[in-house]
């Protein structure tokens, strides 16, 4: 494919960005990762895939932290099906457009929208039950999330925003923020993007049974040893039906994991044996932990060799950086002039 230039590019742009809160987990790669690389391989799109680096900054990791989380996110999602002539990624921080635009849009974002955001109305309702104030330990960086959120996808000019339904929210926001600014200023200055729903799209269970998430510790990781994931595997919570007993498959976690990670014969065997009673947990979490290592053992390989050569990964960042700044400045420009800068 040849490259086309950031501003000419006609394709349908498809953009998401990724928090560095730690390393992905086969929830994080199954339910946004895979799916992303699935829309990347169809080439009438331009993919624009960014580390949220600034996003980051409102739990104050420790710099050291931050920067090094980036950095292997960063390697990750290169690693992951995304080294693609059609797919950008960048540091949200290296494309200072974005944060200049969200600087614009903060004037035409009313207070009570960004009242009523889910991150920030959970944080008052924790305060409320600990009986803290309602703003305690509440930074403006939390508080006006979406907004920066908004500008991250503004900016790009993106036309699709595939988010599953934790995300639904910050979208209509940048939504109503595009029209807000179309109403202040000028009609069509900012494209309005509309959200690919991912929902429902692999969904994993985590150890406990829960949506695999970081939130609830009990993630499985994509890109550790496979004796570290093995292990993780063996800690799932199963029920205590005896080997030789008939098991629903769909209430398995187990099972839930395989049918992300198996090819479809495999699966189907399995199940067969959970329904007539042919199968023991330890069984299925053995084969559950091979599958995942042949699945995972060509990305971690490709993600240390990235890692390894800290320069080349960082020329390869900013090609990224370099397109996602051309296009977001064409962005930024018409929207400064926009409102008479
Ligand atoms: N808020 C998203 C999350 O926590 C990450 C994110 C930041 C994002 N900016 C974005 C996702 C823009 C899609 C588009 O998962």
């Amino acid at each position: 494919m040849t490259s086309r230039s950031a501003t000419t590019d006609r394709r349908t742009a498809t953009l998401t960005g990724v928090q560095p809160t730690g390393d992905l987990h086969l929830g994080n790669y199954a339910g946004a990762i895979r799916p992303l690389a699935r829309l990347a391989a169809e080439e009438h799109r331009a993919v624009y895939v960014f580390v949220a680096d600034l996003h980051a900054l409102n739990s104050r990791p420790a710099p050291a932290a931050l920067s090094e989380r980036t950095r292997r996110l960063a390697a990750a999602l290169l690693a992951c099906g995304l080294e693609r002539p059609n797919v950008h990624v960048y540091r949200q921080s290296r494309v200072p457009a974005i944060a200049r635009l969200a600087a614009l849009l903060r004037n035409v974002t009313a207070k009570g929208l960004l009242n009523r955001a889910h991150a920030y109305k959970a944080a008052v309702a924790a305060n409320a039950e600990a009986g803290r104030d309602r703003d305690h330990g509440v930074n403006v960086g939390l508080y006006d999330y979406p907004v920066l959120m908004a500008a991250d996808i503004l900016a790009l000019g993106a036309d699709e925003v595939p988010v599953g339904a934790d995300q639904a929210q910050h979208l209509e926001i940048a939504v109503d923020l595009a029209r807000q600014f179309a109403r202040a200023y000028r009609t069509g200055a900012l494209r309005e993007p509309r959200a690919l729903i991912t929902d429902g799209v692999g969904t994993l269970p985590g150890l406990d049974g829960r949506k695999m998430s970081k939130s609830y510790d009990n993630t499985i990781g994509l890109l550790a040893d496979a004796e570290v994931t093995a292990g993780r595997i063996r800690r799932i919570v199963t029920d205590s039906t005896a080997p030789d007993r008939p098991k629903d498959p769909d209430a398995c976690p187990l099972v839930a994991l395989l049918r992300a990670f198996a090819d479809p014969a495999t699966v189907e065997e399995v199940e067969t044996r959970y329904r007539e009673g042919g199968i023991g947990y330890g069984e299925v979490k053995a084969l559950l932990a091979e599958v995942i290592e042949q699945h995972a053992a060509p990305l971690r390989r490709r993600h240390e060799q990235l890692l390894a050569d800290p320069a080349a990964l960082e020329e390869r960042l900013s090609r990224g950086e370099r397109h996602a700044r051309e296009r977001a400045d064409q962005v930024l420009a018409r929207a400064m002039t926009a409102v008479g800068l």
